[in-house]
């Protein structure tokens, strides 16, 4: 039964108050940061991917479909982090209601979605940057033996997370105003080339795909069912919005800034819903933007909003589109580095990690050691492995981990009606169970060889818990005493 133990929510507090951690960021701030995370390059690729490929002119509402179910998932995120501001976020949850090891469990799997994001990242930054530039691909390509660029990149940004929470904001915040300007640009310059005839018809009638994918390849629902794969129609639909769903993937991390937040039971739902609403709109515009532009059988699957301004003969704006998209890339990298850091704090304060990874530093207020070692991870793994296929594995992360805290909503109500909760998910528990079902069918939408590296993954991260977690943890010691 040691392995169900779950932490009392007034220990999580306290040690929240004891963390060490200095609060230092306001709701802006936090807005700013979520914004950071949640542009990368998912729009400025997948909206013109999943147009030409599944959905037609209805990916807008793919992106619609991919905000509802982010939003029901940052709702309960909302009523949790303003109950509980922690630094470990789902992991810390877990623990305060269904037990250690599914805390460790996720704790684990959130490692993984950061770390391989943050290294899958910096590899497509290092390859946008070269071209920008010119720079030579054998250092900076997908296909440099060592990816000089990608190392580069995750070296400086984590001397800005380590330097303070502060500072990081402050990049982010830069990097944030050039990239929603750039959205907003796309979108501006879009409406003069808006084609009304190009979203008629809006959802393509259903058709069969052509060739077929492999086992592996093909989504785990269709291989379970046996179903013939198609493409278009609402099922079309349906499918491109699992895939966009990678594009607001990344606004939980601000769940972690819990003990860093000046006030974090009113700013922290304000950052998490704003920072989602913002994007939400700005996605759902270019999607629309885009499909009016371009008939979607001919967008460009490389670059499809630089194309479709070369295209119409303003190719400025293609160049601009380059720039939003690097910065993107970077405050996506800063934000993964930070949220690494505070993941791996908490669960080595909580003895699951060694206890050495959660020092302080006295200086700077970050917990330089966890946030160091992610980060030489991250560099090995995006220096020399060539791991751009994996970016599917950090969906698969991000929804489990939402799966686990759309339940702990309900789970906590019932065992701790009385914590004051500031943000109330409305229509409990009806509204997290839509969530948790919503989750789990974008996960099912994901391919076969997701679920099986993800499997292997989980039961690394099982064996390491039972050898080291389950006999550090501090709730073990305590039961000892
Ligand atoms: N949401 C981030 C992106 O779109 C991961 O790149």
């Amino acid at each position: 039964m040691s392995l169900l133990r779950t932490m009392p929510v007034e220990d999580v507090l306290n040690r929240g108050r004891q963390g060490g951690l200095i609060r230092r960021l306001s709701g802006v701030d936090l807005v700013g940061i979520g914004i950071g995370i949640i542009i990368g390059t998912g729009v400025f690729t997948l909206a013109g991917i999943e147009a030409k490929d599944h959905a037609g002119p209805a990916v807008v509402l793919s992106f619609v479909i991919g905000g509802v179910v982010a939003a029901l998932a940052a709702v309960c995120y909302a009523e949790l982090t303003s109950a509980v501001p922690t630094a470990g976020s789902a992991y810390t949850y877990a623990y305060a209601t269904i037990g250690e090891v599914f805390a460790w469990i996720i704790g684990w799997d959130l490692l993984l979605e950061f770390a391989l994001g943050a290294a899958v990242v910096s590899r497509s930054w290092s390859g946008y940057v070269s071209n920008l530039l010119g720079l030579p691909p054998e250092y900076f390509g997908e296909d440099a033996t060592v990816n000089v660029g990608a190392m580069l990149i995750i070296a400086v940004l984590t001397v800005v997370a380590v330097a303070g929470i502060r500072e990081s904001a402050w990049v982010t915040n830069a990097l944030v105003v050039v990239k929603v300007s750039v959205c907003v640009l796309v979108v501006v310059a879009g409406l003069f080339f808006f084609r009304g005839a190009n979203l008629v018809p809006f959802v393509p009638p259903a058709q069969p795909a052509e060739g077929g994918a492999s086992l592996l390849e093909q989504p785990l629902v269709q291989a379970l069912l046996g179903m013939d794969q198609s493409v278009y129609g609402f099922g079309g639909v349906l499918t491109a919005a699992a895939i966009v769903f990678f594009a607001y993937t990344g606004f939980e991390a601000l769940a972690n800034l819990g003990e860093e937040t000046k006030r974090p039971r009113r700013d922290l739902p304000v950052g998490l819903l704003g920072s989602l609403a913002i994007c939400t709109l700005l996605y759902v515009a270019v999607a629309l933007v885009l499909s009016a532009m371009v008939p979607y059988q001919q967008i460009d699957e490389g670059a499809p909003l630089a194309a479709a301004f070369q295209s119409v003969g303003v190719p400025w704006v293609a160049g601009l589109i380059s720039l939003g998209a690097v910065t993107g890339l970077t405050s996506v990298m800063m934000v993964e580095l930070v949220t690494i850091g505070r993941i791996g704090f908490a669960m080595s304060r909580d003895g699951l990690l060694p206890r050495k990874l959660s020092q302080v530093h006295p200086r700077w207020g970050t917990p330089h050691r966890m946030t160091i070692g992610g980060a030489v991870v991250i560099m090995l793994l995006a220096g020399f492995v060539p791991i751009s296929e994996l970016a599917d594995m950090v969906s698969i992360g991000a929804l489990s981990g939402f799966v686990i805290v759309t339940l702990a909503v309900p789970v906590l109500r019932r065992r701790r009606p009385d914590l004051e909760r500031p943000f109330r998910v409305p229509f409990s528990p009806w509204l997290p169970i839509l969530a948790a079902v919503a989750c789990l069918y974008l996960m099912s939408n994901l391919d076969v060889i997701t679920w099986l590296r993800f499997g292997a993954w989980l039961v690394l991260g099982m064996a390491i818990y039972l050898l080291y977690g389950r006999r550090h943890s501090g709730l073990a010691a305590a039961a000892r005493e």
